[in-house]
């Protein structure tokens, strides 16, 4: 179905009366292994049931999103596109759309930039473009500045870029996104550096991942320091050095996969904090655990 047609972007004028848009259709089933990362699976904080508008979803949307979506949904809320086949640059003027706190446009087909001006929006609060063809795919770019003008979403509590065509380095300015942050999920791009040493502010990260990406040199120590991360996946990378002992202060750490790089030692001898844990506090999970390569998988529960 084409949403160039008349009939959706009347329907969109419809729907956005109410400030809410949900024309998602699920690509994945939330039991998805834990081997993925990405918004709509994982951590029980994103198991989210998108309510689905069937009519529309039942056919895979495609065509571009109307350039003018904010402007004339100027009091949109939420906004669910995911898994269709919307393709074209994501509008930028989502902005003009002020009140704007969830937009999900996952795994569609869209190309350009992550537009800078979404970081005007004060209350964005889940921002997910994962699994689209966003960046430019060339190594000189700087793609994931966009996360220098999303300092100002003081209440985002997701971001997911994860699976595009994003480029350049991670920007120290990652340190200054909210301290809400519980999901920065990033893997599956082309960016290579290292990790700026300030993540460590992010205090309430519980799910991290930048796996399948260049990244390189050290694992910053002060990822220890993230004492809510559930989900660790550093895996495929070019990470190289000892893996930090601080890594075994991570007590809830749930998945933790770094397995693809180049690192000195195993995650077992770190880990000896979180064996105790598990042999004191839960041992009828603990025989589950799984090791290899430098992934402790523990299980779904
Ligand atoms: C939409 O927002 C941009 C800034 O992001 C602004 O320059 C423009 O004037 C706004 N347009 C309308 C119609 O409000
Ligand atoms: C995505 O867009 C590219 C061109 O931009 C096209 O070649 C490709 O077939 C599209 N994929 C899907 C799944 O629509
Ligand atoms: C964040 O907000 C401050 C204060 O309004 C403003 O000066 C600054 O330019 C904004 N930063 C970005 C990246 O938008
Ligand atoms: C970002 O945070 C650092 C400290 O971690 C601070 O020095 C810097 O001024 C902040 N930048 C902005 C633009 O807020
Ligand atoms: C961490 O998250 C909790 C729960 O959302 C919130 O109450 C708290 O203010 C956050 N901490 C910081 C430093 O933002
Ligand atoms: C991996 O990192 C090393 C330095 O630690 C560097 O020499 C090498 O070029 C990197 N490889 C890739 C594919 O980026
Ligand atoms: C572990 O690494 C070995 C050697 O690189 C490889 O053959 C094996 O497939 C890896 N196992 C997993 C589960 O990734």
């Amino acid at each position: 179905m084409d949403l160039n047609s008349s009939i959706l972007v009347g329907l969109l004028g419809y729907f956005g009366a109410w400030g809410l848009i949900y024309l998602q259709k699920f690509t994945r089933s939330l039991q998805d292994p834990p081997g993925s990362t990405y918004l709509t699976s994982g951590s029980e904080q994103f198991h989210w049931k998108y309510p689905t508008f069937h009519s529309v979803a039942k056919n895979q949307l495609e065509g571009r999103l109307p350039s003018n979506i904010g402007v004339i949904l100027p009091n949109l809320l939420e906004f669910y596109g995911g898994g269709n086949k919307f393709s074209g640059p994501i509008p930028v003027s989502f902005s003009n759309a002020s009140g704007l706190q969830k937009l999900d446009l996952s795994s569609n087909n869209f190309t350009g930039f992550v537009p800078v001006e979404l970081g005007t929006l004060r209350g964005l609060y889940i921002l997910n473009l994962e699994f689209n063809q966003l960046g430019s795919g060339t190594r000189e770019a700087s793609d994931l500045n966009v996360i220098t003008h999303l300092i100002n979403c003081t209440s985002l509590k997701a971001l997911s870029l994860a699976g595009n065509r994003l480029s350049g380095t991670l920007p120290n300015s990652v340190a200054n996104l909210s301290t809400q942050l519980k999901s920065l999920l990033l893997g599956g791009n082309l960016i290579h550096g290292s990790i700026p040493i300030g993540i460590e502010n992010l205090i309430n990260l519980t799910n991290l991942g930048l796996e399948r990406n260049l990244l390189s040199d050290g694992i910053p120590i002060g990822i220890g320091k993230l004492q809510n991360l559930n989900f660790l996946y550093l895996r495929n990378n070019n990470f190289s050095g000892k893996i930090p002992f601080s890594l075994g202060n991570l007590i809830p750490l749930l998945y933790l996969r770094m397995d693809g790089n180049s690192l000195e030692g195993s995650i077992l001898q770190v880990l000896e904090t979180v064996k105790i844990y598990l042999s004191c506090g839960l041992v009828q999970i603990s025989s589950a655990v799984t090791y290899q390569n430098n992934s402790l998988v523990y299980p779904h529960y």
